[in-house]
């Protein structure tokens, strides 16, 4: 049986990829392609416990506690969920991986990048996502769309330099990773945008 194709979405708060996950689930299941959403941090009763307290937290947590906390709950999700499906030929549809760490927590709180590498390799030497879209707007775009939260999160209430910095480090992955991750303008209209995800879909599954 073939390994199922591990897809991730990224971007700063606001790029738009909770509504193109939703359009990507939509896809594969016209294509009968059978499929598990999830989310990071979360996807597992452990890891969703975490994500409590990562995003709601009014307690202080340091910038290397925060990352610990977010490849915690990323190991037990790969134990739990990840793996098993794509073991079963499942595709996997991620809001969020490791991207993510080396955007929040390296870019926008300044952990060193050698030690997110090194959970990296510690949490999953073998396996990185087949694809990753990552969905571009600016800081200000971002700041903009979220503003309409009425309870923004831990991460949402940060300024427009904080997500600069993020959308930064995004940009720099993808640069050491041309071939897995693929830049979306999200400042596209939603139509275009689907448009686009729909052929990064379709080529996965040709390969
Ligand atoms: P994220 O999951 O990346 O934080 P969402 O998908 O929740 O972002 O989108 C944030 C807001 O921006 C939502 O109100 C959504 O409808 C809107 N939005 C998403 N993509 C676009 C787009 N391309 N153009 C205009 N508005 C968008
Ligand atoms: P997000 O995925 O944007 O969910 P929602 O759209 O429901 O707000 O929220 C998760 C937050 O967690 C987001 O602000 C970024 C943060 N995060 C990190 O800081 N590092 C990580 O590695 C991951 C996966 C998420």
């Amino acid at each position: 049986m073939t390994r199922g194709r591990f897809i991730t979405f990224e971007g700063i708060d606001g790029a738009g990829k909770s509504t193109h996950l939703a359009w990507a689930q939509q896809l594969l299941q016209g294509m009968q392609i059978k499929h598990v959403v999830t989310r990071e941090p979360g996807g597992t009763p452990l890891g969703e416990q975490l994500r409590e307290l990562l995003l709601g937290s009014g307690q202080p947590i340091h910038s290397e506690t925060e990352a610990l906390m977010i490849f915690a709950a990323r190991r037990q999700h790969l134990e739990e969920v990840i793996q098993p499906a794509l073991q079963r030929g499942d595709w996997v549809l991620c809001d969020r991986f490791t991207d993510a760490s080396f955007a929040y927590q390296g870019g926008g709180r300044g952990v060193p990048k050698g030690k997110l590498e090194a959970l990296e390799t510690w949490t999953h030497p073998h396996l990185q996502p087949d694809l990753t879209l990552f969905f571009d707007v600016s800081a200000e775009v971002g700041r903009e769309r979220v503003a309409r939260i009425k309870s923004p999160d831990r991460f949402e209430r940060e300024g427009v330099a904080f997500f600069a910095r993020v959308r930064d480090a995004y940009v720099d992955r993808m640069r050491a990773a041309p071939q897995r991750i693929t830049r979306i303008d999200g400042d596209k209209s939603i139509a275009e945008i689907r448009t686009e995800v729909e052929e990064r879909l379709s080529q996965l599954w040709k390969k």
